[in-house]
C-alpha cells in the first residue's frame, strides 16, 4: 500500500492545509484594496505570540490580494538593508514589466546616460520612492497595485520601518495603490510604536492581534484534512484533539502531524490521538517553550513556575507570596517577564502566560 502523504504542516511560516478562523481578517484587507487609497486597511499590523500564525496571515493576504485584484506582492522581514531589498525587487518587478523603463529612468535620474544601466542590479540612485511610483504607474494601468508585507517587525530596525513608513506615505497621500501590511511580536510591535524614532503614520496602523482559533473550526479543519488526505477519524477522536491544541496554530498542526503519523491504518483511532497529542505536547516544548525560557534567569523561573501554581491570571501581590518575597522585587520581574513576552498583562494587575501550554510545559519540568 503506498504510503499517504501526511496533510498537516508544523513549520514556522508553512501555510497550513486549512486556514482555520482567518476569513473575516483577510475579508477586512480585502475591501481596503476595495475601497481605495486612503482605506485604513491597507496599512495594518498583525501581532501574536510565536506560531501564532503572523507570517502565513502575511501570505494569506497576499494570496488574496493577487488571486482577487493582481496585486503583486513584495515581502519582507525587518532586518538590516530592508530598505535596499525592496527598492531591488520593486526594480526587478518594474524591469520584467518595462524591459525599458530602467534604463529611461536611470538616465533621467542619474544623468549618465544610461549606457552601464542596462546590466547588473538596479542603481541606488533610483530612489526607493522613484521605484515604487513607476512600479505603481505599470500596475495601476492594469488595475493593480502593490502590497508591501514586512515581517518581524521589532524596534531595532526602527529607522528603516520609519524611512520606508515616510515613503509610503508619499504614495498614500499621492492616492497610489500600495498597501503596507506588518507582522511581529506583541512587545517587539508595543516598543516599536513607543519608541520615539517611529512615524505617526506607523501609529496610526489598524492593529489586530491574532489569538487562538475557535475550537469547533479548528475540529472541522482537522477532520476535512485528515478526509481529503485520505484517512477517516471519528467526531470524539477529532473533538479530543481539537481541545488538545487549544486551539493555538502551531498546536493544530502539530497534534494533526503526530496523530497522523501515530496511526497506521487509515481509520485514526482513539489511542492514536493519545499517543499523538503528547508527541505533539513535546515538540512544543523543545520548539517554543524550552527556546523561550532559555535564557531565563533563576527568579524569572521561580516567577514563572509561581504563576504556574494557579489555573488562570495571577495577581502581582499572589506571586510575590507565593515566592515568599517583597511584592516591589517582584515587581522587577513582572518587567522583564512582559518585556521578553512571556507573559501578558490580564486586568486589573494581574498577569497571565502570553505563550500557550507554557504553563502545562513549567508544570511538567518542575
Ligand atoms: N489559521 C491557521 N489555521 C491553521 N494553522 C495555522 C494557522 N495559522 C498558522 N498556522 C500554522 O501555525 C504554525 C505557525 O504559523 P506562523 O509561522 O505563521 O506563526 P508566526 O506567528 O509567524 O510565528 P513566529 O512568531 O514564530 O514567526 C504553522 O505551522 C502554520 O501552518
Ligand atoms: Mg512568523
Amino acid at each position: 500500500m503506498a504510503r499517504k502523504r501526511n496533510p498537516f504542516k508544523p513549520s514556522a511560516g508553512a501555510n497550513p492545509p486549512a486556514l482555520v478562523g482567518r476569513e473575516a481578517l483577510i475579508d477586512e484587507f480585502a475591501e481596503s484594496i476595495e475601497d481605495g487609497p486612503g482605506a485604513p486597511g491597507r496599512l495594518t499590523i498583525f501581532t501574536g505570540p510565536r506560531g501564532v500564525g503572523k507570517t502565513v496571515m502575511l501570505n494569506a493576504i497576499a494570496e488574496r490580494a493577487q488571486a482577487e485584484y493582481q496585486w503583486l506582492p513584495i515581502h519582507e522581514t525587518a532586518t538590516p538593508g530592508l530598505l535596499e531589498r525592496i527598492a531591488g525587487q520593486a526594480a526587478a518587478m518594474l524591469e520584467e514589466r518595462s524591459p525599458t523603463t530602467r534604463k529611461i529612468t536611470g538616465v533621467s535620474i542619474s544623468g549618465i546616460g544610461g549606457l552601464t544601466l542596462s546590466q547588473g542590479p538596479a542603481p541606488p540612485e533610483l530612489g526607493l520612492r522613484q521605484v515604487l511610483a513607476s512600479l505603481l504607474g505599470h500596475l495601476e494601468q492594469h488595475g493593480s497595485g502593490l502590497l508591501v508585507t514586512i515581517d518581524e517587525v521589532h524596534a531595532g530596525q526602527a529607522d528603516e520601518l520609519k524611512q520606508f513608513a515616510a515613503v509610503v506615505q508619499h504614495l498614500v497621500r499621492e492616492e497610489r495603490d500600495i498597501a503596507l501590511v506588518l507582522a511581529g511580536l506583541p512587545q517587539a510591535v508595543s516598543a516599536l510604536l513607543s519608541g520615539k524614532s517611529v512615524a505617526t503614520f506607523l501609529r496610526r496602523a489598524e492593529r489586530h492581534s491574532l489569538g487562538a482559533l475557535p475550537l469547533s473550526d479548528v475540529a472541522t479543519a482537522l477532520r476535512q484534512t485528515i478526509e481529503q488526505a485520505g484517512r477517516t477519524i471519528s467526531p470524539e477522536s477529532v473533538d479530543a484533539a481539537a481541545r488538545a491544541s487549544g486551539g493555538y496554530p502551531f498546536m493544530v498542526q502539530l497534534v494533526g502531524y503526530h496523530i497522523w503519523r501515530a496511526a497506521d491504518a487509515d481509520a485514526i483511532v482513539p489511542d492514536d490521538v493519545a499517543r499523538g497529542v503528547a508527541a505533539a505536547r513535546r515538540r512544543l516544548g523543545t520548539l517554543v517553550h524550552e527556546t523561550a525560557v532559555k535564557d531565563l534567569s533563576q527568579v524569572d523561573r521561580e516567577f514563572l513556575l509561581a504563576m504556574a501554581g494557579a489555573p488562570g491570571p495571577s495577581r502581582i501581590a499572589d506571586i510575590a507570596e507565593r515566592m515568599g518575597r517583597p511584592a516591589n522585587y517582584v515587581g522587577v520581574y513582572r518587567a522583564r517577564l512582559l518585556a521578553a513576552g512571556l507573559i501578558e498583562e490580564s486586568g486589573w494587575g494581574a498577569v497571565d502566560f502570553a505563550l500557550p501550554f507554557l504553563r502545562e510545559y513549567l508544570l511538567d519540568q518542575a
